[in-house]
């Protein structure tokens, strides 16, 4: 399996990472790939809604940890507007590419900060928790990638 050398320098000397102290929002996620989880930490900014801060914590393997650590960096600074719009695509971009069987690590550190914004939001009352259905069901499992061959496992058509 072939890294780029941005990955393995992330790898080996991640950015952002550890345990934060009175977030002001958090999330932990897994992949349905793999079992592998990370978790996110949030400082706001309240009156401008940027993410002042924000670290993590990865409960997984390399590319775990790099596509964490890219995603964490992309997001510092940013309003809680922009850092909505980072995808998976946007981290491996950054790091470089990914092998196809490791794309499903990527999901699961865009899903997490993406998990620690919908938190705060709810938590600060910008939005209404979602109950689960069979839309939201289908829309987690539609991320679910084939960790051997990194292919969607799911038709979007659905
Ligand atoms: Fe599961 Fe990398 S996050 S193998």
């Amino acid at each position: 399996m072939q890294y780029s050398q941005k990955v393995i320098d992330h790898f080996m000397h991640p950015h952002n990472v550890g345990k934060m102290e009175n977030p002001d929002a958090t999330a932990t996620e897994g992949s349905p790939a793999c079992g592998d989880q990370v978790t996110m930490y949030l400082k706001i900014e309240p009156d401008k809604h940027t993410i002042e801060d924000i670290s993590f914590l990865s409960y997984g393997c390399a590319s775990n940890i790099a596509t964490a650590s890219i995603i964490t960096d992309l997001a510092k600074g940013k309003t809680l507007q922009e850092a909505k719009k980072i995808t998976w695509h946007d981290a491996v971009e950054a790091l470089d590419g990914l092998p196809p069987e490791k794309t499903h690590c990527s999901v699961l550190a865009s899903d997490t900060l993406q998990a620690a914004i919908s938190n705060y939001e709810i938590t600060h009352g910008f939005k209404e928790v979602v109950n689960f259905n069979k839309d939201t069901i289908l829309e987690e499992l539609e991320k679910v990638i084939y960790p051997q061959v990194g292919e969607d496992t799911f038709p979007s058509s659905w």
